[in-house]
């Protein structure tokens, strides 16, 4: 059983415009995540790494083929099901960190967890502990406006981590920072996920941020190839 599989799976979307018509867009792709086991994907804007990522994540569907979340396909799921799977095994980190403006560092990274029915008391230690391991300790009060573009995303890693997932999954996370931001960032991420022994599947534009990972594979012409397999 992986953390995360897709077997056969194919998107298209319908072509924007006059006229009917696909757009084929992942065209048959098989992948397995493993347990522990960092993994990138490098490719051109417009080659469908973030659409890849959104359907393993269970946040689209594929046109054909399964997605399959430590033993659950995600097809076998309403909405209200495959929200609560998604947020017991799965930590999302997106290039633009979608922090919750009204709630404050530690609150944002507390919100997987109540949203999981956990009480406040019994997971406030957590989440105090990892924004002290992310450098946090003296922001867990500050709001979004005012944590730097860093720090943010450090809160976004938290709250990544906080349910402890089997899996995260990251869009482009260090895409909006400057070269020493994002190499924290970076470093910060692949440490954390080690540690806590996460797996992890990056989509990247940057070939030095993959080349850190366990495996890296180049999405073209539609499908994945295995470019980097250190595992
Ligand atoms: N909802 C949609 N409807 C129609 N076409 C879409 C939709 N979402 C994505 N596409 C198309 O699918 C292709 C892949 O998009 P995607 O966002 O996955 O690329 P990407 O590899 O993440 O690019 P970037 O590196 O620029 O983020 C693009 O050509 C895009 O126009
Ligand atoms: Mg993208």
């Amino acid at each position: 059983m992986y953390p995360i599989e897709l077997k056969n799976v194919s998107k298209s979307f319908p072509s924007a415009g006059k006229g009917s018509g696909e757009l084929l867009i992942l065209d048959n792709i098989n992948l397995a995540i493993e347990d522990g086991v960092s993994t990138a994907i490098i490719g051109k804007s417009g080659s469908g790494k973030s659409t890849l990522l959104q359907i393993a994540g269970g946040l689209d569907a594929p046109s054909s083929g399964s997605v399959i979340c430590s033993g659950t396909d995600f097809a076998t799921l309403n909405d209200r099901e495959k929200s609560f799977h998604r947020n017991s095994h799965i930590g999302f980190i997106f290039q633009a960190n979608l922090l919750l403006e009204d709630f404050n560092a530690l609150e944002n990274v507390l919100m997987p967890s109540l949203i999981a029915g956990v009480k406040e008391k019994d997971c406030r230690e957590r989440a105090l502990k990892l924004l002290k391991k992310t450098g946090l300790e003296d922001r867990i009060n500050h709001y979004p406006s005012q944590l730097s573009g860093g720090e943010k995303q450090r809160v976004s890693i938290c709250r990544a981590l906080m349910n402890n997932p089997s899996v995260i999954l990251a869009d482009e996370p260090t895409g909006a920072l400057d070269e020493e931001n994002a190499s924290q960032i970076e470093n910060l991420l692949l440490s954390l996920a080690k540690a806590e022994k996460k797996s992890l599947l990056l989509v990247t534009h940057n070939n030095d941020f993959a080349q850190k990972c366990d495996r890296v594979y180049l999405l073209t012409n539609r499908n994945l190839t295995l470019i980097k397999d250190s595992k």
